[in-house]
């Protein structure tokens, strides 16, 4: 099983406190890097704190929620050898993890209600990267 290492800004609070029971209740390994109440936050900070865990844990995957997943994308994004995947739909979780070997998943809490949010966190906790082609083709970057 992996570690899950997950957080939010302020937009994603909700979504990101219902998420980590859900995945706590499954069994999962859930480590909430915060915040711990929805006061407003920078997400690129919160970004950094996953990234630099995920990096640091190779059995791990992060979750990070902001309003729109837009913000907590692009900034997860900026680190090297992180592929963070903004996912609205469960193609996308399975697809993310099939053939892009995302590391993390993305979300907005104003885009997606729990239930998605929840299948989605499953089928991409589930889902294993495909390799072949699509090793080479992630590896170009990173
Ligand atoms: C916060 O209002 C909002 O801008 C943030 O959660 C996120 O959606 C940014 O991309």
């Amino acid at each position: 099983m992996k570690r899950i290492y997950i957080a939010s800004d302020h937009g994603g609070f909700n979504l990101k406190s219902f998420l980590a029971g859900y995945l706590r209740e499954k069994g999962h390994d859930v480590f909430d890097l915060g915040p711990s109440d929805p006061a407003s936050c920078d997400y690129p900070v919160k970004a950094k704190a996953v990234t630099d865990a995920v990096l640091g844990c190779e059995e791990s995957v992060g979750i990070l929620i902001c309003g729109t997943g837009l913000g907590m994308s692009m900034a997860a994004n900026r680190v090297r050898g992180i592929r963070a995947a903004l996912c609205t739909t469960e193609f996308h979780a399975k697809f993310a993890r099939a053939h892009n070997n995302a590391n993390v998943l993305c979300m907005g809490e104003r885009v997606t209600g729990p239930g998605l949010a929840a299948s989605m966190a499953d089928i991409f906790l589930e889902t294993p990267f495909e390799g072949g082609r699509h090793l080479r083709r992630i590896t170009i970057f990173n």
